[in-house]
């Protein structure tokens, strides 16, 4: 494969992230002058990271509107890797087909595509679900999550002027979360300039991008988005990359800021890998600000926090959405420590002890039961689940 082409360009770098995307960039950016046929060998890496695919990926659908003619060999098929791509919607996306459905994983959002607010506001959506039942996070970091994510990706629609690509990776086990967004759009430092014509350096550019305050137009933004993002990476020792135009400035978690050239990027890349074990002051990373909750919208009311089972599966059977309820919960309550949390039985007639035990009984019993209960209220169960529900308490009472 590959023989067709005018151009061949090769990853050699074993980890496709970032830094493997931008130096494959260097050596596509002199081609980027006039349309050609060009591909792109992806063969050699054996890992591959969100942050290397989800640029590659708006990039390349750019090109394509261009009128390029792109191809590209992916990992051996048949590999683990050949089944992550499927899985992740890299494979759909680059040859054009449907992407997955964004709540088709348990861990991570698959990339999506976004060109307008309802859209963007599923994939948002969809993105926190997945976060919050794949682990418990400490307090202020889900809302840090959905602040930082929504910033971002409102920039793509507000500033670019094109589609965007996002992906949203949980890595539970390292205590970890990437956001990545990119699209091919005017890129900062051009809509910047807009109000800092006599700023020539794209690297400051995006140094300014990051003050607080720094907007290309008054009347659009308030210049608080990407500087809050920058305050939240600081708040939860991470990692955030902005690469646009001719600059990539880099925030590492030792906290200093290095900004290096691009060749041209027509876009861009905002990557943020956020470490999510403590937790956050939001209000204090956002100079005093406080976003409203992530999960107020959907569930605040007068008395408390609703939480409508019957909104949130469909499946009362086993165990593993069990704990999964029980996640997003948890998070609810480390989110709204001040709140009341009131969960809804409504209009379920059975559900299975090993569901009952891992969404309430297990949960319970680890904050304490007395406390659990003085925060929780559960109502509108019917008689076989409340007998059940009692059931399960009783013997993880007994049990621990
Ligand atoms: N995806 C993007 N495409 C083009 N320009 C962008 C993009 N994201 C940010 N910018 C530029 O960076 C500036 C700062 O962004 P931000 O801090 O979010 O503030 P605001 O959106 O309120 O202006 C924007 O005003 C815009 O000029
Ligand atoms: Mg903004």
């Amino acid at each position: 494969m590959g023989t067709d082409y005018e151009n061949i360009i090769a990853s050699r770098e074993p980890t496709f992230e970032l830094r493997a995307f931008t130096e494959l960039y260097l050596e596509l950016a002199p081609l980027l002058r006039s349309p050609t046929s060009l591909c792109i060998d992806l063969s050699y890496p054996s890992h591959f990271g969100p942050s290397g695919m989800v640029p590659l990926i708006a990039l390349v659908d750019h090109l394509l509107d261009g009128g390029w003619d792109i191809g590209y060999v992916p990992p051996e098929d048949g590999s683990h890797l050949a089944t992550y791509w499927e899985s992740a919607g890299w494979r759909q996306a680059l040859d054009d087909r449907e992407l997955p459905n964004p709540r088709s994983r348990k861990t991570y959002l698959p990339i999506v595509r976004f060109a307008d607010h309802p859209r963007l506001n599923v994939c948002v959506q969809s993105a926190m679900d997945v976060l919050s039942t794949t682990s418990e996070y400490p307090g202020g970091v889900l809302n840090a999550l959905q602040w930082a994510l929504t910033e971002v990706t409102d920039n793509v629609l507000v500033h670019s002027g094109a589609r965007g690509w996002l992906q949203v990776v949980a890595r539970p086990k390292q205590g970890m979360v990437d956001l990545v967004v990119a699209d091919c759009g005017a890129g900062i430092p051009a809509t910047l300039r807009q109000r800092y014509p006599q700023i020539a350096s794209d690297g400051d550019l995006l140094q300014i991008a990051t003050e607080r305050g720094t907007t290309r137009d008054t009347s659009v933004g308030q210049g608080n988005g990407l500087a809050g993002c920058l305050r939240i990476t600081e708040a939860l020792s991470g990692w955030m990359n902005i690469a646009s135009r001719n600059a990539h400035l880099r925030r590492g978690d030792d906290g200093v800021i290095r900004v290096n050239t691009l060749t041209d990027f027509p876009g861009s890349i905002v990557a943020l890998t956020l470490r999510t074990s403590e937790p956050i002051n939001l209000t204090d990373a956002l100079w005093g600000y406080t976003p409203p909750s992530a999960f107020e919208i959907s569930h605040l009311t007068q008395s408390g926090i609703l939480f409508v089972l019957e909104n949130e599966t469909a499946i009362y059977g086993n165990r593993a959405t069990g704990s999964e309820l029980a996640l997003r919960l948890r998070n609810i309550m480390n989110e709204n420590p001040a709140e009341s949390v009131i969960v809804d039985f409504a209009g379920i007639e059975v559900m299975s002890a090993s569901f009952l035990d891992e969404f309430i009984a297990k949960l319970a019993n680890r904050v304490g039961i007395a406390t659990f209960f003085s925060k929780v209220q559960l109502i509108n169960k019917s008689p076989l689940v409340e007998r059940t529900l009692n059931e399960v308490l009783t013997q993880r009472v007994r049990a621990e």
